[in-house]
């Protein structure tokens, strides 16, 4: 296959970084589709650390990079990004970046609404990262986004700036919060709009000639399948699709390419922010993993819930996402627990279920049923084959295969990027 896309199976923070960055200096071009600067990607290349929200992996590489429709984009937070990267020695010009003209923006905005919503949701908040991301999308959906393309145009945006002033003007004074101040913002978006308007082009217009010249197009995902706005466990999700079927229509390119969809999965599971969450453990197994696996979110520093693998979310993902294959990861995180346990369903209602349901609360009602595992002596970490995996960790991987019906691709045992078992290249396929 041409193409890779790579997307989390659970609710992000997979460890996709190192995969894209190995992924991404073998493709011609690198395309976000979906999310914002809500994303943590951390790059390890030689003796550098790059810490990427917005930009493509691929631009660490030189490799063309390309922000499709489908992402929400705050300019000023791509200005800093861009900033912080070149100071790194990177270089970074139309030439290996680009915007798709018809992204929508991220505002100050949305921004302060998204602030206000949390503050004033106490319990009940979402824990979201507090970048306008959900703000920014239903302004896109509720037509009255200022997009990338608007930027060349700032002397007709009257009209637009009207409705979306209007619409923010009402729920701010609900927020008790002073109306827009609109003259900033014009003055902010003419201060902004000439760095982004060198980079902005019809991506979708590249990328189908980019297509037609055979290149291999990689596909970067960000948060995770749990965390979707339709398939995740609304209403605790991010406000994008971030299943693979959003390649299509957050890039340009048609539904069939996709390519082979990679689904990163971590050996246990992780969430930050607020929702259900079947297999969490608030006990010092918990705490265990937490310490071992460095579980922190990457943007907001936030300490990430930790639990089992949950093997019946994982096949749902896979199943929603047509999965080809997964790359599991932070197995060595596992070394030397006595038991291992893996969720293989739960129960509702004292009543056998093997999904998880679509309510909210049904969700929180659901019951873990367990499969223990004796867990394995001596390490994985740094394992290039099977042959140097403990027999234990193997049966341990297998089992995981066969309940979340999805073959392993591959299997990371460090962060660094040979690390790696490698069954099935997903660009040779
Ligand atoms: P938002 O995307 O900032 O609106 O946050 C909504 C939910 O998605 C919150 O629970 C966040 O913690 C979660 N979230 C957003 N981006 C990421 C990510 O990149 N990794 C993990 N969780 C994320």
């Amino acid at each position: 296959m041409a193409n890779v896309t790579v997307i989390g199976a659970q609710w992000g923070d997979e460890g996709k970084g190192k995969i894209v960055d190995w992924l991404a200096s073998r493709a011609d071009v690198v395309v976000r589709f979906q999310g914002g600067h809500n994303a943590g990607h951390t790059l390890v290349v030689g003796d550098k650390t790059y810490k990427l929200s917005l930009l493509p992996s691929g631009i660490v590489t030189g490799t063309l990079s390309l922000i499709g429709n489908g992402v929400v984009l705050d300019p000023w937070a791509l200005r800093e990004e861009i900033e912080r990267i070149e100071g790194q020695g990177v270089s970074i010009s139309p030439a290996n970046f680009g915007i798709a003209d018809n992204c929508p923006l991220i505002l100050p905005l949305h921004r302060e609404l998204d602030g206000m919503r949390e503050a004033a949701a106490g319990k009940g908040k979402i824990g979201t990262t507090g970048r306008g991301i959900g703000p920014a999308y239903e302004d896109k959906v509720g037509r009255r986004a200022i997009r990338v393309c608007d930027l060349a145009h700032l002397d007709e945006l009257e009209p637009q700036l009207d409705r979306l002033c209007a619409h923010h003007d009402a729920l701010r004074a609900g927020f008790g919060e002073e109306p827009v101040d609109r003259a900033a913002l014009l003055e902010e978006l003419r201060g902004i709009a000439p760095f982004v308007q060198q980079y902005a082009q019809p991506v979708w217009k590249r990328l189908n000639e980019r297509k037609k010249a055979g290149d291999r197009i990689l596909f970067e995902g960000a948060q995770g399948v749990l965390l979707d706005v339709d398939h995740g466990t609304y209403p605790f999700v991010t406000s994008s699709n971030t299943v693979s079927g959003t390649v299509a229509s957050g890039s340009g390119l048609g539904p069939g390419s996709a390519g082979f969809v990679l689904g990163i999965v971590k050996a246990y599971t992780t969430r930050v922010g607020s929702g259900p969450f079947p297999t969490e453990l608030e006990d010092e197994v918990g705490q265990k993993l937490g310490e071992r696996g460095h579980e922190f979110g990457t943007v907001t520093a936030r300490k990430r819930r930790c639990g089992w693998f949950d093997a019946t979310l994982v096949r749902q993902t896979c199943a929603i996402s047509g999965v080809t294959g997964i790359a599991l990861t932070k197995i060595d995180v596992l070394d030397g627990f006595e038991t291992i346990r893996i969720c293989t369903g739960y129960t509702l209602d004292g009543e056998p279920i093997d999904y998880l349901p679509a309510n909210a609360q049904e969700q929180a009602r659901c019951v873990p049923v367990y499969e223990e595992m004796d867990g394995w002596e001596g390490t994985t970490v740094g394992a290039r084959s099977w042959a140097e995996l403990p027999a234990q960790a193997i049966k341990y991987i297998r089992r995981i295969e066969e309940l979340i019906e999805c073959p392993v691709a591959s299997v990371s045992t460090s962060p660094e990027r040979e690390d790696t078992i490698l069954v099935r290249d997903p660009f040779a396929d």
